[in-house]
């Protein structure tokens, strides 16, 4: 299963984004604005594929001072549970430390707590609502 950093409004960004609404967004009933999206122009995107077919997708924000956040982490609903979420973690946690981040954190939902506890997260806040469901901040040395 390749994985590998897409282009901004390329063609697999498409794919990208058709991926991060089905997953994370459909389900709660919202839409990303133009705005959001935008921010993506700056951001390292990484995607996992089946030959042309994106499976499961990530973002990488410079949050400054050598520390990066992970966004928009998703794989496809039907392969959840299969490996793929740790393996394009794990991809993405190499490129951080190849890019000179020194350390990674996220919003993660409640639901994916364990999923980044596996991957040696540690919660480091209050639970706080974001995108209308629970969430924590978790972080990990790089
Ligand atoms: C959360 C998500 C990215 C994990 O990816 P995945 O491919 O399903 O997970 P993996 O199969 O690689 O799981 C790796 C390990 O984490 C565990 N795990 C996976 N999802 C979990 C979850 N939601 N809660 C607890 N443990 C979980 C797996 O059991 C596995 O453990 P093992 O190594 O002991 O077998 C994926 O399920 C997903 O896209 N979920 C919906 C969207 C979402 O919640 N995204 C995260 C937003 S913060």
């Amino acid at each position: 299963m390749p994985i590998r950093m897409l282009d901004y409004q390329s063609p697999e960004y498409d794919q990208m984004v058709a991926l991060r609404y089905e997953v994370l967004r459909k389900p709660l009933g919202l839409q990303f604005s133009p705005d959001e999206l935008a921010r993506d122009a700056n951001d390292i995107l990484i995607g996992a594929f089946d030959e042309e077919e994106i499976l499961a997708c990530c973002i990488l924000t410079n949050a400054g001072e050598k520390i990066c956040r992970l966004r928009q982490m998703a794989v496809r609903n039907s392969l959840q549970g299969k490996g793929i979420g740790a393996n394009v973690l794990a991809f993405t946690e190499t490129i951080a430390r190849e890019k000179g981040f020194k350390s990674l954190y996220m919003h993660a939902r409640k639901a994916a707590q364990g999923f980044y506890e596996k991957l040696g997260y540690q919660v480091c806040s209050d639970e706080f609502e974001e995108v209308s469901i629970p969430h924590v901040e978790m972080k990990k040395n790089l």
